[in-house]
């Protein structure tokens, strides 16, 4: 069967001198060659599988428009991802310039890209207490006219994307670090019971796209238990009285000094809600002590592809059916919003400044099944 399918394959090959069959035994060597490589866990990955051709889940990154339209970025992306996050550009802050009045160019451009390029949208956020519009602050709504305002955001922005964008972020960030809600947005000044308004924000977003999967979104869930204890509460609280959720994101800006065993723990934990899981916003960073004289040495690069590898496998470790997707917060070490909020050096990501794979790279592709 195999030499049928080679014969149209056959070439002269006067110039090479080589016989018919010496080409097509080469073809055949070639063939198999590239079944095998990359084809048992024992080989190793091979250099040249991508992240999404592996995984049996998306593959995220977060990006910007100005990003998308670099040829090198919207390459590198384009031939290891198969989803995407905007990493601002579908905020509140972005989108709603006004009561009833909304800015679409940007959401609009990456939903477009994604889909001549195959990939599945993932929306984020929704709902985020540093993303509330300085106009929206500043108008002082009452509880209700805060939340009718809300409810026609959320439909307006569902049902414009509603079969083009596969999930949302509905809330993200709503609890503080020692578990309680967090007490300093607006949300929480304007509602006695913030948890059920969030509830029924929920509801809205169901409403508006019954096919859309909803996620609350949150920073270590995995490795602060307060946390993770209130949110799997709201959980219980959301199923008991009728709001829908398909899913969890853990964001995961996390370490390579992060204890990879409680990590993992904190997340086999949070998966017992039986949701759907994201890994939303991954990025390692290396510069511990924010050192101005930090240099990444091929010893920082290890611990960084094996904290990769472990994040990956923590991931393959849950059943199938509730992996939705790793997301990384960004593509390459040139853009990252680390070098702003950490330290000026640093490098988190899985592509170096000149879209070369990193070694982190290849400890994801190690620890994925
Ligand atoms: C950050 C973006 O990376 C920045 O570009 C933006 O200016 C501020 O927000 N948790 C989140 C993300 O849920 O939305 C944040 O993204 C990073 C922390």
């Amino acid at each position: 069967m195999a030499i049928h399918f080679l014969q149209p394959l056959k070439i002269p090959c006067s110039v090479s001198g080589l016989s018919r069959v010496d080409v097509n035994d080469l073809f055949i060597f070639l063939i198999i060659a590239t079944l095998t490589i990359g084809c048992t866990k024992e080989d190793g990955p091979a250099v040249s599988t991508s992240l999404k051709d592996k995984a049996l889940f998306g593959i995220g990154a977060a990006v910007s428009v100005a990003h998308l339209k670099e040829v090198d970025f919207s390459d590198a992306f384009k031939n290891s991802f198969n989803q995407v996050s905007a990493e601002y550009e579908m905020k509140m802050a972005h989108l709603w310039t006004a009561l009833g009045t909304y800015n679409w160019t940007s959401a609009d451009y990456i939903v477009n890209y994604a889909a001549q390029n195959n990939m599945k949208v993932h929306g984020h956020t929704l709902l985020w207490y540093q993303s509330f519009p300085t106009w929206f602050k500043n108008a002082a709504y009452d509880s209700l006219n805060f939340e009718n305002n809300v409810k026609a955001y959320i439909l307006a922005v569902v049902s414009r994307y509603t079969g083009r964008i596969v999930s949302w972020d509905v809330a993200n960030e709503i609890f503080a670090d020692n578990g309680t809600l967090r007490n300093d947005g607006i949300v929480y000044k304007t509602f006695k019971d913030p948890v059920a308004f969030y509830g029924r924000c929920f509801k809205y977003a169901r409403n508006a796209d019954p096919n859309v999967k909803l996620f609350y979104n949150d920073y270590d869930m995995v490795l602060n238990s307060a946390k993770r204890n209130s949110v799997k509460e709201m959980v219980a609280r959301f199923k008991r009285v009728g709001y829908p959720i398909d899913g969890l994101g853990e964001q995961c800006h996390t370490t390579i000094w992060t204890d990879n065993i409680q990590r993992s723990s904190g997340f086999t934990d949070l998966a017992k809600t039986g949701l759907l899981m994201h890994i939303s916003e991954l990025d390692v960073r290396v510069n511990q002590n924010k050192s101005d004289s930090y240099v990444f040495t091929d010893a920082d690069q290890q611990k960084q592809s094996d904290t990769y590898k472990s994040i990956a496998a923590m991931f393959e470790s849950i059943p199938q059916v509730q992996k939705f997707a790793i997301t990384t917060w960004g593509l390459t070490d040139k853009y990252t919003w680390l070098t702003g909020w950490w330290h000026p050096k640093e490098y988190p990501l899985l592509f170096d400044n000149n879209y070369g794979k990193k070694k982190a790279y290849n400890g994801f592709l190690e620890g994925l099944n």
